[in-house]
């Protein structure tokens, strides 16, 4: 059995994406061919936004908002320790420091009410908050309602990493489309993925918009060969592209699949493992399905157990960003999170893709229900 097929998937666009890949070959216009300007404006109207960047990957689509910003060393920048590294690790790379907010124990999204001391103290240490990174978790948005208030109180510019959540939606409103940008990844295994790496960004402003495509080229002013600013090489393949755009016309069919394996999963598996809620008003994407074991022991046996039937299961996030060795130097230490920290001794990954056949559904929940 797969964590996540995508050689199921592969066969359903395969005959129409050879072709269009062969046009590419017959083209030459291997980067940023005209299948990205397609892309884009594919995307941008999916999440709602005015604009739309691609780029090389998810993390690059969160570090080139913050470039565009130009965050710096003393600034800080707010996130939660129970994400990806990429999430921190832009923030790192602009010279501005990471600050940590805990999580909510039943989204894992970022806790909105501690967001307001976490920047107090910040500026007590003497850095100047500038931006929110929220992060939405295994699929689902997390609260922008609350979010945009805090940040409106504070000063605050919000950058949503939808590396996960492309697809899923709160009040009607795409993943992607919150904050001043929202950053996603189409890295092989989130619900949309390309066969490499690839990300995008999304934005309503339009100076934003000019600065991101001029850092996307390594800072290019009139052409390439004049740069106004420092960039980086962000570009997206136009064979990326196309990929997306044949996998775009399946995408919300499978939507529809992964959620319905989501109820499937709930349902049969409520009362043996806290199983992930969905807030009203919101869709997830179902990047992942993850549980809570009672305990760290419990979740041993029960991987234990998915392994010994051959069943692959996956930990989303062992170890939470403050206590990890390259963010030593911040000075958090153990408790400070106490949310994230729990999460992390509990919380496993269930196979999610729309290609699980309900009678694999059926032996996963058995092993763990025996
Ligand atoms: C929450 C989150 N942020 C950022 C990233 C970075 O995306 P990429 O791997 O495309 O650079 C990921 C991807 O794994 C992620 O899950």
């Amino acid at each position: 059995m797969q964590f996540i097929d995508l050689l199921s998937q592969k066969d359903r666009i395969r005959t129409s994406l050879l072709h269009r890949i062969e046009s590419i070959l017959d083209s030459g216009h291997f980067i940023m061919g005209p299948e990205v300007t397609e892309l884009e404006s594919r995307l941008a109207s999916y999440v709602g936004s005015r604009y739309c960047v691609s780029c090389s990957s998810g993390t690059d689509a969160l570090l080139m908002p913050l470039m565009a910003k130009g965050i710096g060393p003393g600034d800080a920048v707010i996130t939660t320790p129970f994400t990806f590294v990429a999430t921190a690790e832009v923030i790192s790379l602009a010279g501005a420091t990471p600050v940590f907010v805990d999580v909510c124990p039943d989204t894992f999204n970022i806790n909105p009410e501690l967001i307001g001391r976490a920047v107090e103290e910040a500026v007590a240490r003497g850095l100047k908050p500038k931006a929110i990174i929220p992060v939405d978790l295994f699929g689902q948005p997390a609260d922008y309602t609350r979010i945009e208030a805090v940040a409106e109180d504070y000063k605050l510019w919000i950058l949503e990493d939808a590396a996960q959540s492309f697809g899923g939606s709160f009040n009607g409103q795409k993943a992607g489309g919150f904050g001043l940008a929202g950053a996603t990844s189409f890295f092989p295994a989130k619900p949309l993925g390309c066969y490499g790496d690839g990300g995008a960004i999304f934005t309503d402003d339009e100076e934003l918009d000019t600065v991101l495509r001029s850092i996307r080229v390594h800072g290019s002013g009139v052409d390439k060969y004049s740069n106004d600013r420092i960039g980086i090489n962000g570009r997206l393949d136009s064979i990326q592209a196309v990929v997306l755009l044949e996998k775009l016309t399946i995408f919300d069919e499978e939507l529809e699949v992964r959620q319905r394996i989501a109820d499937f999963y709930s349902n049969r598996l409520q009362h043996r493992v806290a199983v992930p809620r969905i807030q009203e008003h919101y869709t997830s994407a179902w990047a992942q399905y993850s549980v809570l074991a009672a305990s760290f022991e419990e979740r041993e046996q029960l991987m234990q157990a998915l392994q010994k039937e051959g069943i692959p299961s996956m930990i989303y996030y062992k170890i939470p960003l403050h206590l990890q060795k390259a963010y030593a130097s911040l000075g958090y230490q153990a408790g400070e999170f106490p949310v994230s920290e729990d999460l992390s001794s509990r919380i496993f990954a269930l196979p999610m893709h729309p290609y699980l056949k309900d009678e694999e559904i059926e032996r996963i929940c058995a092993v763990l229900l025996a």
